[in-house]
């Protein structure tokens, strides 16, 4: 434990985190270790049902691990309670999760209103989140996700995540729902916010594009294990194996 506390300093560690979900004989996360610095960001990528989105839930303790270790912000996830916890973090679920019956503005500030923040904090922060999101505040606050596209509902999501300024983002599949167009320039601003806001941010995502272009550390999983992390060039110069190599290829990028 002691040397732990020795090493760099990280946000995310994760060591020999497994799930098995009751019922099931699979492991649906088997042994994945990885360490996130502060300001970096992390893409956990891998097909359909490879377990990014358990990895996710139990780094946010949606769902508890089998086994492993969860530190966040050099704490033991066993040191605090869930509520503290989450605060640290921002979740940006997979499909955006808006609220329906709740206006833009209201999904937003969801969780500051939850906190009892005063009105006119949640409608500044919401208008400036608004502006980074691009959606105009005057013409979007009031709308219902039913009368937004896929990729406006993802941005939403995203600016609720920010809300209470978490120093943590985890996001599954954020950009997914957006067109390559949207979702190349929607990299770049992000890219560039995060320049400013050195939040430490773990994505999943099944673009190996977007892992490569925004991934400080690209976290390649295949049924419920790592199969390669490492860097962009690490995955192009130092394939760990055949299906990495396989992979890259598939995608188009060598
Ligand atoms: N609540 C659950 N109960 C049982 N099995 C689950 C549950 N959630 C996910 N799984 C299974 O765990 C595996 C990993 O799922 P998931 O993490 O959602 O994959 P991904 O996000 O990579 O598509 C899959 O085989 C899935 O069917
Ligand atoms: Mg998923």
């Amino acid at each position: 434990m002691v040397e732990l506390f020795n090493t760099r300093k990280f946000m995310i560690k994760v060591e020999k985190l497994t799930k098995i979900f009751p019922g099931s004989g699979a492991k649906a996360v088997e042994d994945v270790s990885f360490t996130l610095e502060k300001g970096e960001i992390g893409c956990i990528i891998g097909t359909s049902g490879c377990g990014k989105t358990t990895t996710l839930k139990m780094i946010n303790r949606l769902i508890e691990p089998t086994e492993g270790q969860i530190f966040v912000d050099e704490n033991h996830s066993h040191t605090v309670d869930p509520i503290s916890w989450r605060r640290k973090i921002g979740y940006v679920v997979q499909k955006a999760g808006l609220l329906p019956h709740m206006t833009v503005k209201q999904n937003i500030s969801l969780l500051s209103t939850i906190l009892e923040k005063d009105q006119s904090y949640i409608t500044r922060r919401v208008r400036e989140l608004m502006s980074i999101i691009n959606l105009p505040y005057d013409e979007y606050q009031e709308r219902y996700p039913s009368e937004l596209s896929g990729g406006q509902q993802q941005r939403v999501g995203i600016a609720r995540a920010l809300m209470e300024d978490p120093p943590i983002m985890l996001m599954d599949e954020p950009f997914g729902a957006l067109d390559p167009v949207t979702r190349n320039s929607l990299h770049s601003e992000f890219w560039d916010l995060n320049q400013k806001l050195h939040k430490t941010i773990l994505i999943v995502t099944h673009d190996l594009t977007e892992a490569f272009k925004l991934g400080d550390l690209v976290i390649l999983m295949d049924q419920g294990k790592i199969v390669q992390k490492g860097s962009k060039e690490d995955f192009l110069k130092r394939p760990a194996n055949k299906f990495v190599e396989e992979f890259v290829k598939g995608e188009g990028l060598v």
